[in-house]
């Protein structure tokens, strides 16, 4: 029989539901938090915005633009895309609202739901979350070293240290268009496909991104952008890694990195953990020399990132590691009796009230129910309270982790139960 009353979210689109749930907030609040502590204001953006956006931003031959887009007409026709990334979108709103005429550098922070038809997988989502922070009208090596150091903070303040950070340089339009033509004179020779060979002539960085055995080992020998830096290239690179160093941030240089967004210049980041298998990009970015410009905006640049909230969520899990502080509920009332109820309802209201995380038992349940509950609940404490002992001015506090029961007077409640949890904290 087919069930026709029954829905399942889209293919590869995540529910977020506790006790994980937990896990993803404190995750992303981490990250937005590390942001915060280095000026970044919050930026709210569309989710979806004219497709045009993003094929002139993120670049047509890039797969995120050509394959990934999730794009819709309008009732008039017009064509928009759900976000497949943050970047374009904030150096659109940056221009649109001219903050680029302002106090530089403009740093945003923002997080939130972006979307990429891709095959799902473990860690691979057509709908993802990411933090991202945006550093935009300054050339400053330091601020390069700023935004990479924000993703290190933010993912060791999290408790994770599997990851580690790679890092190259792209150059710029000094020595860029020079290295393309040396590599395209070198992939022009090699027995490519056609495909190949049309990527090498439209974007050839992309060839050395190519994971086939046999294409590898052709490229093996491919001249390096790193190698062929312009003199202003290469000490705004070195100036970028001298800070990371001041800073303590370890990283690796990977000359062969190739991103998947075409707007990169100069310094380009990843951070991977090993931890995840083959979606092992916990975050990535890099300075956007000509972005701003090719949206109709000044000829400044910028720099930033983008973290993945679930593949981070995943790293913490493979790491054996917990980014929530502490309990869903630290306190679960049990009421055996209506006038009991009324009691402890006001009760779990002071203890809320004292930033105590509380819970109650409600429905009527009887002990043994309310008991099961209380255990599940993840509390530390239950307080156990019948009609009769109302009457008697008295409380039963449980210790759920000992079994241990014992009466306090009923006005003490909130008192005690804040003195046994602060000693508990300590
Ligand atoms: P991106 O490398 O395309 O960069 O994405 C950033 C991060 O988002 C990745 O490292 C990964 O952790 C996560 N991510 C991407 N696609 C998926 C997916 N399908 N499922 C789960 N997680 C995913 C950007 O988006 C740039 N806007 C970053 C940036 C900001 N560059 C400069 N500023």
């Amino acid at each position: 029989m087919t069930k026709t009353s029954s829905f399942s979210a889209p293919r590869g689109v995540p529910d977020y539901l506790p006790p994980t749930s937990a896990e993803f907030v404190a995750v992303r609040d981490g990250l937005v938090a590390a942001a915060r502590l280095a000026g970044y204001g919050h930026i709210e953006l569309p989710v979806f915005e004219e497709t045009a956006l993003f094929a002139r931003g993120v670049g047509e031959s890039t797969d995120v633009v050509s394959k990934e887009m999730w794009t819709f007409a309008d009732r008039n026709g017009e064509s928009f895309t759900l976000r497949p990334e943050g970047t374009a979108g904030v150096m659109r709103a940056v221009i649109e609202h001219n903050l680029d005429r302002g106090q530089l550098p403009v740093k945003l922070c923002y997080a939130g739901p972006f979307f990429r038809y891709e095959r799902p997988q473990k860690g691979r989502y057509r709908q993802l979350q990411q933090v991202g922070i945006e550093a935009i009208g300054i050339d400053d090596p330091a601020l390069d070293a700023e935004v990479i150091a924000v993703a290190d903070r933010g993912f060791r303040g999290l408790g994770l240290d599997g990851f580690r950070l790679e890092i190259t340089s792209l150059g710029d339009e000094t020595c860029r268009p020079q290295y393309r033509e040396l590599l395209q004179e070198f992939l022009f020779k090699l027995p490519l496909d056609e495909e190949t060979k049309r990527r090498a002539q439209i974007n050839p960085l992309r060839v050395l991104d190519d994971k086939r055995p046999e294409v590898k080992e052709m490229t093996a020998d491919a001249p390096l952008m790193i190698d062929h830096l312009s003199e202003s290239a290469k000490a705004h690179f070195e100036q970028v890694l001298g800070h990371l160093d001041a800073l303590g941030v370890p990283y690796v240089v990977n000359p062969r990195m190739v991103r998947g967004l075409d707007y990169y210049t100069k310094t380009t980041f990843e951070f991977v953990h090993d931890g995840l298998g083959a979606q092992s990009g916990i975050g990535g970015g890099g300075r956007y020399d000509g972005l701003m410009a090719e949206l109709g905006g000044q000829p400044l640049s910028g720099i930033g990132f983008g973290i993945g909230v679930d593949r981070t969520v995943l790293a913490l899990e493979a790491e054996g590691k917990s980014a929530v502080d502490g309990p869903r509920i630290e306190v679960f009332g049990v009421p055996l009796g209506d006038v009991a109820k009324q009691r402890l309802v006001v009760i779990a209201g002071e203890l809320r009230k004292a930033g105590i995380r509380t819970d109650l038992a409600y429905g009527g349940r009887g002990m043994k129910g309310a008991m099961k509950a209380a255990d599940k609940s993840g509390a530390r404490v239950a307080l156990v309270l019948g009609d009769r002992e109302v009457a008697e001015g008295e409380i039963g506090l449980k210790d759920l982790s000992t079994g241990e029961q014992r009466q306090i007077p009923l006005d003490e409640a909130v008192a005690q139960v804040a003195a046994v949890l602060a000693g508990e904290r300590d």
